[in-house]
């Protein structure tokens, strides 16, 4: 797939948040009820903060943003970043689509000499963190404004200079 790894721009907020509805709507359909999935979309915030500081990147195929992703420099311990945000189109689930996006998160994070990545996963997510080496941590129930409450996993990867960042799959 000719994927192209760029940074977000405020003007694509609208696609971004476009994208976010798809991709919880059916790739979270079978671990969260769909009033869990429909009211949880209120934790996702913060995008715009990460685009101003330009580390939310986008992932574009033919024209479409088809999957995004960023950090978030950690203000108290700047050796550590959070990952945030990641979603991909339905259309282009298990292609390999995070994984560049991951790559890419992880090789910027690298550059700036931060090793201990930090983030909180939806069930959704944690197979594919799990995958690239994320050890699961503490896992919670978040209260939703609805009532309902969300379950999710706090997981931590340090990486090694050896292990550098995961491999992106062959196409
Ligand atoms: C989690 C998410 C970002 C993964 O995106 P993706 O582009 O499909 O992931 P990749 O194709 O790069 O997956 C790489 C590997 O991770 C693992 N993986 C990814 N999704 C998985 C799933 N649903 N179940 C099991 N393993 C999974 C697999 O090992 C996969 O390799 P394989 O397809 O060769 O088996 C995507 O499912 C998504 O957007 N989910 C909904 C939103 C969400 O919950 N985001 C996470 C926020 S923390």
């Amino acid at each position: 797939m000719n994927l192209s790894i760029y940074e977000a721009s405020l003007e694509d907020l609208p696609y971004i948040q476009a994208l976010i509805s798809k991709s919880v709507r059916k790739l979270q359909a079978q671990y969260y009820k769909k009033s869990e999935i429909e009211t949880a979309l209120e934790l996702v915030n913060g995008i715009e903060k990460l685009i101003a500081a330009g580390s939310f990147l986008l992932a574009g195929y033919e024209k479409k943003i088809i999957g995004c992703g960023g950090w978030a420099i950690d203000v108290s311990e700047p050796q550590k970043a959070e990952i945030r945000s990641f979603f991909v189109h339905p259309d282009f689930a298990r292609r390999g689509v995070a994984t560049h996006l991951l790559m890419a998160c992880g090789n910027e994070c690298l550059r700036r000499g931060i090793v201990d990545l930090y983030l909180t996963a939806t069930l959704s997510g944690e197979p594919f963190y799990k995958k690239y080496g994320f050890f699961e941590g503490e896992r919670f129930k978040q209260d939703l404004s609805n009532g309902e409450t969300f379950e999710l996993v706090k997981m931590v990867k340090k990486y090694t200079a050896a292990e550098g960042v995961p491999s992106p799959q062959a196409d």
